[in-house]
């Protein structure tokens, strides 16, 4: 007989009541409908309808040119399946830089329309006062410090954080900044990884680590990185669970290959 597990809706309090339980957090990306449900039957504990769906699945250069309308649209499939996973939908550049009342706006939308269960922003110190308010209005944040990926501009490249002196002040005071502004969790990108162990034993919420080494509190990882669906972009921090990529090439050139020769469609899949 098959067996249906039978799981709770996953809060913001439960995920950080995670740490205080030393239960790691399982935490993936999502932008789709399909990929929800199965992220849920396998008992994620986090979907993260990450801005990175911008490059991953857009075809962007980088999450920079993602929008509030793109995000919404993603994130609604994602919420259909109705998930007992966390839903965490990322903030996109631009949507929470030009006032506490523009993110406060932003993000009631993302909850209201959305149907997220959180949201996500980049940014430490310079954003707490966001991060406050956001919550006084009654919806979690997650940090995420580290490497912003939307600073790409300003920084000129992706590079390891907590490598200088100043970087790792830096580290240590946004840490402490999103923490007592109320954010639940804190999402640890590319942080040298005996930094990202340093930060993660001085705090309160739980580190969730993608290129931060083992000693986060959970580990988050872009999906389509971990499918292997563009081989051609596999970073280091991700580990190829399965090679998608050329299994779907696979299946597209035998179709390709059928109708060509006349092998498809055969009786079975033709209607008398
Ligand atoms: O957008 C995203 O996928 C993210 C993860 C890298 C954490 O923010």
């Amino acid at each position: 007989m098959k067996e249906t597990v039978i799981r709770k809706k996953i809060t913001a309090p439960a995920v950080r009541e995670m740490k205080r339980a030393r239960m790691r957090i399982v935490a993936l990306t999502c932008a789709d409908f399909v990929t929800s449900r199965l992220l849920d039957e396998a008992g994620v504990d986090v979907i993260l309808v990450g801005d990175s769906l911008g490059t991953t699945l857009l075809g962007y250069e980088s999450t920079v040119s993602v929008t509030m309308r793109e995000m919404l649209h993603h994130l609604k499939a994602v919420t259909r399946a109705r998930p007992k996973a966390l839903v965490v939908a990322d903030m996109p550049f631009g949507s929470y830089h030009q006032s506490i009342a523009q993110a406060v706006r932003n993000a009631v939308r993302m909850a209201r329309e959305g149907g997220a269960d959180a949201v996500k922003l980049e940014g430490g110190f310079a954003q707490a006062e966001k991060i406050r308010a956001i919550v006084e209005t009654g919806i979690p944040v997650m940090a995420h410090l580290g490497l912003l990926p939307q600073s790409v501009l300003r920084e000129g490249g992706y590079r390891v954080q907590g490598r200088t002196a100043a970087q790792v002040r830096d580290l240590r005071r946004d840490l402490r900044a999103v923490e007592r502004a109320g954010a639940f969790a804190c999402v640890l990108e590319y942080v040298r990884a005996s930094m990202a162990r340093k930060l993660t034993a001085q705090t309160s919420i739980p580190t969730i680590g993608i290129g931060s080494g083992l000693h986060c509190d959970g580990q988050v990882l872009v999906t389509s990185d971990l499918l292997g669906l563009q081989a051609w972009l596999t970073p280091k921090a991700a580990r190829k669970y399965a090679d998608l990529g050329s299994i779907m090439s696979g299946a597209f050139k035998q179709f390709a290959r059928d109708v060509r020769e006349g092998d498809f469609p055969g009786k079975e899949e033709s209607f008398e």
